[in-house]
């Protein structure tokens, strides 16, 4: 018998819903992403993401609902995204997701953003188990996660202050590229050359795989100032391309060593930054020099999506996590808490 989940993702800027089989197979990815709107303020707004996915949210999980071909009879539960978040935007997904739940008396299972992240690697890599180590990079968070088992979280490192995702977007600011800043930075570099600018990679001496990236996102804003003030005229490309070879260092070196360390063979990116063409390759390289095999989504699962809160769900619904109706939105939920 098979297990059918209903999941639904509302934590920041796009309203998702999907179907997902068994925790493997996805029979409908629904994405309404809010981005065209939040770019003409430069970064998401809290308040108009709440009132977009209030907007946006049963047109989506109906989409889900029909492109999936199921009907109510066919679904297990329903899973929501509870934290972690923006509370506003959290709390769309875990109201519609109770209201459903209740009305169609089916089961309840919150899911947390960063385990869905992770979860994303298992919908295309069927050989995909646990134990792993798994860098998640994304707007929001950083961080380097040892799973042990489907249900069961380590963290292992975390950045000091920016996320990754955040770095690409300060940066891109700077150097007029516009929100979101990943992809465009991602495609400026590949125009520029990487060792044209040494910028720092900053590494903690008494958290070895903790990261920081402020002091980074500082030097390339000292930078462009110091050019302005000289003169000197910007080769945007060579900033993109430097700056975002330093990001890959930085989470390639700590991610393989503590994949290492901790003895695992795999590794698995995760999050809107493993979208990242420079990450994607270093790691591949990295990897295969250390004989540790390498995972990561496809682009459509790495930003986020309701598929990776569907597979995490159906391992939370099999495991026996049940939310009952009082489920709130934690928006600094800790990885691994129930
Ligand atoms: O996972 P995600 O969709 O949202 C959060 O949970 O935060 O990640 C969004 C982040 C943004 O900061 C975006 O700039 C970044 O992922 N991103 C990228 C790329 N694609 C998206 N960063 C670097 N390179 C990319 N290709
Ligand atoms: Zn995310």
């Amino acid at each position: 018998m098979s297990t059918t989940i209903l999941a639904i993702e509302s934590s920041c800027d796009e309203t998702a819903a999907a179907v997902v089989v068994d925790g493997r197979t996805v029979k409908s990815n629904i994405i309404y992403s809010q981005i065209e709107l939040h770019k003409l303020y430069g970064g998401v707004v809290p308040e108009i993401a709440s009132r977009k996915h209030v907007e946006k949210i049963n047109q989506v999980i109906q989409s889900a609902i029909d492109e999936a071909q199921v009907t109510w009879d066919d679904i297990d539960g329903v899973a929501v995204t509870y934290g972690p978040g923006l509370v506003g935007a959290l709390l769309v997904g875990v109201s519609a997701a109770k209201a459903l739940a209740y009305a169609k008396k089916k089961p309840l299972i919150g899911v947390h953003h960063i385990e869905g992240h992770i979860a994303a690697n298992y919908i295309e890599h069927e050989e995909l188990k646990p134990p792993f180590m798994c860098m998640v990079a994304s707007g929001g968070h950083s961080h380097l996660v040892y799973v042990k088992d489907y249900n069961q979280f380590e963290i292992v490192g975390r950045t000091r202050d920016d996320a990754a995702g955040e770095a690409f977007d300060k940066v891109a600011r700077a150097i007029g590229l516009g929100y979101p800043g990943g992809p465009k930075v991602d495609k400026l570099a590949k125009e520029g050359n990487a060792d044209a600018i040494h910028f720092p990679r900053a590494f903690m001496e008494d958290a070895p795989y903790d990261f920081s990236f402020s002091g980074l996102k500082s030097a390339v804003l000292n930078y462009l100032n110091g050019c302005e003030m000289k003169g000197i005229e910007i080769n945007k490309a060579d900033v993109a391309a430097s700056f975002q070879q330093a990001v890959t260092d930085v989470l390639t070196d700590n991610s393989v060593r503590a994949a290492k360390d901790y003895g695992c063979v795999r590794l698995a990116l995760a999050g809107g930054v493993a979208s990242n063409s420079s990450l994607r390759q270093s790691l591949i390289d990295r990897c295969k020099e250390e004989g540790i095999e390498f995972y990561y989504p496809s682009p459509v699962y790495c930003t986020d999506n309701a598929a990776m809160i569907g597979v995490a769900g159906y391992y939370e619904f099999i495991n026996g996590t049940r939310h009952d109706l009082s489920l709130n939105a934690v928006p600094n939920l800790r990885i691994g808490e129930r």
